[in-house]
């Protein structure tokens, strides 16, 4: 059962109270436990953090990994950082883009999302990719295929 967000909301701030510096890991756990912050988080979150809310909308929005709408069903992740782009990875990407209809960083399309990310750890094996936060390596564009229709199918059985 998907927790409520008020449910995983109180605790998270009753174990962060009064730490500001607390924010990110705070936001992250609310992000991994709901998949988004809701913006309607923002004003108890820098209450009980004694910040602003600019300063916690500011964070939430800096960072290209916070969400604040819940993701679409398959997300896809493309690693566009220095090693998977000297393999191929821009091609890929416009393989991705085709293979789903969706533009990268963009709206998602038939419930696909495709996201951009630097770096996924797997330098040595580019290019990566992650869907629905499985991480894949030395993906091509036929192997991506494959992840894809499996990640999918995963989806519709769920
Ligand atoms: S550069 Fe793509 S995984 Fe490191």
């Amino acid at each position: 059962m998907v927790p409520t967000p008020h449910a995983t909301l109180a605790p998270l701030l009753a174990r962060h109270a009064g730490r500001a510096h607390e924010l990110l890991p705070l936001l992250h756990a609310l992000q991994d436990s709901e998949g988004y912050v809701d913006p309607a988080h923002v004003p108890g979150i820098a209450a009980a953090l004694n910040l602003s809310r600019a300063e916690v909308h500011g964070v939430i929005t800096f960072y290209h990994h916070f969400r604040s709408a819940p993701p679409p069903p398959t997300v896809v992740q493309v690693c566009r950082a220095e090693a998977c782009r000297s393999r191929d990875g821009e091609a890929l990407v416009a393989h991705v883009e085709a293979a789903t209809g969706a533009h990268i960083d963009g709206e998602p399309c038939q419930g696909i999302g495709v996201e951009s990310v630097y770096c996924l750890g797997q330098c040595a094996l580019s290019p990566a990719v992650t869907i629905n936060g499985e991480l894949h390596a030395r993906v091509s564009p036929a192997r991506f295929d494959a992840l894809l229709a499996a990640a999918r199918e995963e989806v519709a059985h769920d």
